[in-house]
């Protein structure tokens, strides 16, 4: 496996290739699964796209299998696409539970895909297994025929679930007067589907929406997705592609006739640098742990630096809690701090030196302005209205012309940064307020500067949660 300073000890990413979207998250049998977007061949051009495969039993110690879910069937000729897991209960010939796996196999043709009803071929396809490694043979269960007439041949990335004694499936769509919408499927069997609504936004909100999924919290329903076509918003950052969510009324869910997503109470998950593709699973203590893909579709990087043959990583878990106004704070899953080895002296303010690329930093009793600087070149700083992250000149390895990401918030009482081999997570406020951001930093050991006070500042050098990959 290549092993190299800017390789993570605690974000995944695959021994080689490239990563993008968290699919299929879950724990089954009480083996926490995380498959995503993999391109084993990467940097090969037009590498086709399968599902990697990690496990894990307890969300800190991880290996990898290679390749789970091969796009080697006519309908997944250019990507075995993002989808989602689902838990049977008692449904496996052993009376255990059986997983279902469903997800898009993407076919690009000729034509104009984007407008039309040809040219490319979106089908859904559904895998069962008993025991999450050997999967079982494919199954086509919708095409683009099944799909509503409106709707452009962009419809992916299955989120399936239960409820009201039906199975019920999202899927991410692109209508043909280009709208990003929602379609709402529903089935008896999860294997034959109807269409039983179409989901849209109270003003239109980008031309297609990505990665749809359901979470509830606290009997509150809310959508998450990630609209494309953003960039002209005064938010957005330029960026085309965004990830956010929104509550749905009170007592409504997907389901309810004529719902319909606000988008003024839209909020952004995370406002760093690389995050994409969120995914959400319940685990089996009833926590909403969340995924996302630290990376972008339109990165200022396409490929590593140094010509490394690996390319993005995912988030760490985070557990999703409702906050009073309806926000949804992210916390890194408790579970992590396991990986916690020495503690350094921090002191704030002041700077200390790591002996090593992985820390987790925890302030807590944060009074006023705060600016927190690792290796004298990456900023996150609160000011008393916002929370920012910059890279100053010349901290970032890559090169890529990144500057500076802020978001508004009135207190900081808090600031936790996780900091790996070339990736920085930063969760403020408990949470209400996150940023994550690729970087590669050119010291050796890591330094932080604090400039501000609070009650407590203490910082720990974090272990390697990678304990080896079967494909390594
Ligand atoms: C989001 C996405 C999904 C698609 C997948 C393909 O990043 O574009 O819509 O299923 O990536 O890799």
């Amino acid at each position: 496996m290549a092993r190299t300073r800017w390789r993570m000890g605690f974000h995944l990413m695959p021994p080689v290739g490239w990563l993008n979207d968290p699919n299929g998250l879950c724990q089954f049998r009480g083996t926490y699964h995380v498959f995503h977007q993999y391109s084993p061949d990467w940097p090969a051009p037009n590498a086709p796209r399968g599902w990697g495969h990690f496990t894990s039993e307890d969300l800190v110690h991880w290996r990898h299998h290679g390749m789970a879910i091969a796009p080697d069937t006519p309908e997944e000729a250019t990507g075995s696409y993002s989808g989602c897991a689902v838990v049977m209960p008692g449904a496996a010939s052993d009376g255990g539970d059986r997983l279902r796996l469903y997800y898009t196999g993407n076919v690009k043709e000729p034509g104009d895909f984007d407008y039309i009803r040809t040219g490319r071929r979106a089908t859904q396809i559904l895998i069962e297994s008993d025991d999450a490694m050997s999967l079982g043979s494919k199954r086509v269960i919708l095409r683009n025929e099944d799909y509503p007439s409106n709707c452009t041949c962009h419809v992916r990335d299955p989120k399936v679930w239960r409820g009201e004694g039906r199975w019920w499936m999202i899927l991410g769509a692109r209508d043909t007067s280009d709208r990003g919408i929602i379609l709402l499927m529903s089935s008896e069997d999860g294997v034959a589907w109807t269409v039983a609504n179409e989901l849209r936004s109270s003003e239109p909100f980008g031309y297609m929406w990505e990665c749809p999924d359901r979470i509830v919290l606290d009997g509150r329903t809310y959508l998450s997705f990630c609209p494309q076509g953003m960039e002209g918003l005064p938010w957005a950052n330029g960026m085309r592609d965004q990830s956010g969510y929104a509550p749905l009324p009170e007592g409504s869910d997907l389901s309810t006739p004529g719902v319909s997503i606000d988008t003024g109470a839209f909020r952004r998950w995370d406002a760093g640098f690389d995050f994409y593709a969120p995914q959400t699973f319940v685990d089996e203590s009833g926590r909403t742990v969340l995924i996302g893909w630290m990376g972008m579709p339109e990165a200022p990087f396409e490929s590593a630096p140094d010509g490394l043959p690996w390319c993005h990583c995912l988030t760490v878990p985070r557990v999703l809690t409702r906050l009073d106004d309806g926000a949804i704070a992210q916390t890194p899953v408790p579970e992590l701090e396991r990986l916690r080895e020495a503690e350094e002296l921090l002191i704030a303010p002041g700077t200390m030196v790591f002996s090593g690329q992985r820390a987790d930093i925890e302030l807590t009793g944060i009074e006023g302005p705060l600016r927190l600087t690792l290796d004298g070149g990456l900023e996150i700083a609160f000011d008393g209205h916002e929370l920012s992250c910059t890279f100053t000149e010349g901290a970032d390895a890559l090169g890529a012309g990144r500057t500076r990401r802020a978001l508004p918030l009135d207190r900081m009482g808090d600031l936790r940064v996780l900091v790996d081999g070339s990736a920085v997570e930063i969760f403020a406020e408990g949470g209400r307020a996150v940023m994550s951001t690729r970087w590669f930093p050119v010291a050796d050991a890591l330094s932080v500067t604090i400039e501000g006070t609070c009650a407590s500042a203490r910082a720990w050098r974090m272990g390697d949660g990678m304990t080896g990959s079967v494909d390594a």
